[in-house]
């Protein structure tokens, strides 16, 4: 669904205008509305967030909240559906701006992964790999694992769930995200080359052989976030050399040796938690999103909070939910109308909830 142009009636309004008639529509709505903020909007969207959170605290929060006839989720599209998944029918959940999705999760297609699935049919047993979906996919995906007896994962919980996977099968394949994916076999004990191979969709039998696909334990696809592959081991070794003690936070989407050489790494909720219950004159380098590291840095003034790229990285899709695209939801709402509803078709949400059922029961 494309979305459609704002009228010039809102466009125009100044930030204070729209606050005001935000704010107003949120009077009105009052208990049938549940907001729902991820920690990469920007300022102007988080202050009006009943709840913010990481991808796995919102699924949580979504599903622990069926009073709400309407949730409107700050975010990008991958979580609006897994939040209309988890909701009741009565519900209904709400993107701002439709054009708000994840590169990431554009980087694995199901028509990619059914090839890749009937390819690795061919050289070994696939009922004996477990497919894991990384939370930043198509509902289509998660379809895909619900129905292959996987689950999908979050950054917070993505240990769990392949310790869980590798317990259950021989093998897992894990998309989209090459970098969580392989950020995690490795914490649990596994070698990056050794065990370990990479799945282009873009190549012939994924640019790998068959004996490659018997011999590995992890089959990594070829996708990753272009907000934290920006993030790098030189930005860390100049943080050590300018702040001394300075601790070196990131997200699990960096690239491995970039957590390697970070004192700590964790979902976006792990990282907030970690620099606000640190002692104050803490200095914190952190290797991800520029809103949340802006967030930090303003609400704890007694500690150094920088950013590791020091040309900083907006998540482009998450900054597409601006002011001006709330209220016109909101106000759409008032007048008794939904816009721009997210709702997965229920053939695939009744899979798709299988592998996110399974992540819940497993986190
Ligand atoms: P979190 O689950 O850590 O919030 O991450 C979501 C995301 O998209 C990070 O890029
Ligand atoms: Fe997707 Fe990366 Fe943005 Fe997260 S930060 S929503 S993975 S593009």
């Amino acid at each position: 669904m494309l979305q459609q142009p704002l009228p010039a009636e809102i466009t125009r309004l100044i930030p204070a205008e729209t606050d005001a008639r935000i704010a107003t529509a949120r009077k009105s709505l009052a208990d049938d509305l549940l907001i729902l903020g991820h920690h990469y909007q920007r300022d102007e969207i988080i202050k009006w967030a009943d709840f913010r959170g990481d991808s796995l605290k919102l699924s949580q929060l979504a599903a622990e909240h069926p009073e709400a006839k309407t949730i409107i989720f700050c975010g990008v599209h991958f979580m609006a559906e897994s939040a209309d998944i988890l909701t009741t029918a009565n519900q209904a959940v709400i993107l701002p701006n439709m054009s708000a999705g994840c590169s990431m999760a554009d980087m694995a297609s199901s028509r990619q992964v059914e090839a890749c699935w009937e390819d690795l049919a061919e050289v070994t047993d696939t009922s004996r790999i477990v497919p894991i979906t990384y939370v930043n996919s198509t509902a289509a995906l998660k379809a895909f694992v619900g129905r292959n007896g996987g689950a999908s994962c979050t950054s917070s919980n993505a240990k769990k769930v392949v310790e869980w996977a590798l317990e259950r099968g021989d093998k897992l394949l894990f998309f989209p995200d090459q970098h969580l994916g392989r950020n995690t076999a490795v914490a649990l004990g596994l070698d990056a080359d050794n065990d370990m191979l990479l799945w282009d969709p873009y190549k012939p039998f994924g640019g790998v052989t068959p004996k490659e696909v018997r011999a590995k334990r992890v089959l990594l696809w070829k996708g990753h976030c272009s907000v934290h592959g920006r993030f790098n081991v030189d930005q860390i070794a100049k943080a050590r050399q300018d702040y001394t003690g300075v601790k070196v936070i990131v997200h699990p989407e960096c690239p491995l040796d970039v957590v390697q050489a970070a004192d700590l790494n964790g979902s976006t909720e792990y990282i907030i938690k970690a620099v606000s219950e640190s002692p104050a004159g803490s200095v914190w380098a952190v290797g991800t999103e520029i809103n949340l590291v802006s967030r930090l840095a303003q609400e704890h003034p007694d500690k150094t909070i920088f950013c590791l790229d020091p040309v900083v990285c907006p998540c482009s899709t998450m900054y597409r939910i601006h002011p001006h695209y709330l209220l016109w939801v909101m106000e759409n709402l008032l007048d008794g109308v939904v816009v721009n509803q997210v709702k997965v078709p229920p053939a695939i949400a009744a899979d798709a909830r299988l592998a996110l059922d399974r992540m819940l029961a497993i986190s």
